[in-house]
């Protein structure tokens, strides 16, 4: 099946007389157990792109198919409700909640949706994230490694249907940002279905499609 799939997607921000097509007529499509990666230059609509997927921002125009329902014409409390359980959201700034321990940001996706984690899905997570020995941390007392992995941890808590990720790495020195590369390809390899922005040529390397993005238009490399 599908994972993802738009038709026509836009997104139009008009400042002034100005407007821009952030995304402009995208046909975008992911399959289930698929990676993308998705690449372009500053500004060409990435970030607008990932988060029309996520349900974070609503389309001007188009369609967005997750699993074949149609999200974008949901109200927003069931979108809400498709954003816990179905997507899985990892930020370049970790965007965890500070006065929260790294297992409390880890569980938050269930409290919210007031299900009970599922604790062995937890343990298989943390333990493969290597994060056991941190949970009772806050974050101001874990590396950017370390913050990164919570975040990660916290957007498949709820196994959604997809991950997406805006560039995950983009806040980390090198070395580390391997190390959260690889995690990504381990997942990849497990039949996660990611979509990545990066411009990590591993991640290009291994992602079963590689889109480009310019001027809102995306299509495949
Ligand atoms: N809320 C907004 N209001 C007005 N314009 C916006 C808004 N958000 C994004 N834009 C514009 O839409 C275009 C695409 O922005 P976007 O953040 O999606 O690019 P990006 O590819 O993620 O860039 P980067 O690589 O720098 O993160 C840019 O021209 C940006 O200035
Ligand atoms: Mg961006």
């Amino acid at each position: 099946m599908k994972a993802l799939k738009t038709e026509g997607l836009t997104k139009i921000y008009r400042q002034g007389d100005e407007t821009i097509y952030a995304v402009h007529d995208a046909n975008f499509e992911l399959d289930d157990g698929e990676m993308a990666a998705i690449k372009g230059a500053s500004g060409s609509g990435k970030s607008t792109l990932l988060h029309l997927l996520a349900g974070l921002d609503r389309p001007s125009h188009g369609k967005i198919f997750l699993r074949n329902k149609d999200i974008a014409s949901l109200d927003s409390k069931a979108l809400a409700e498709i954003r816990r359980r179905e997507i899985g959201f990892v930020y370049q700034q970790f965007n965890l909640v500070d006065i929260f321990t790294a297992r409390e940001n880890i569980i938050l996706p269930s409290l919210l949706d007031e299900k009970k984690p599922d604790e062995k899905w937890f343990d298989e997570l943390t333990e493969m994230l290597g994060i056991r020995d941190r949970l009772e941390h806050l974050p101001s007392e874990l590396s950017g490694g370390q913050l990164q992995r919570v975040a990660i941890a916290r957007a498949l808590i709820n196994r959604p249907a997809v991950l997406l990720a805006d560039e995950p790495t983009g806040s980390l020195d090198r070395e580390t940002a391997q190390e959260i590369i690889s995690l990504f390809l381990r997942l990849h390899s497990i039949g996660t279905t990611i979509a990545i922005v990066t411009h990590d040529e591993k991640i290009a390397a291994s992602a079963d499609t590689v889109w480009v993005m310019d001027g809102g238009e995306i299509k495949r490399e």
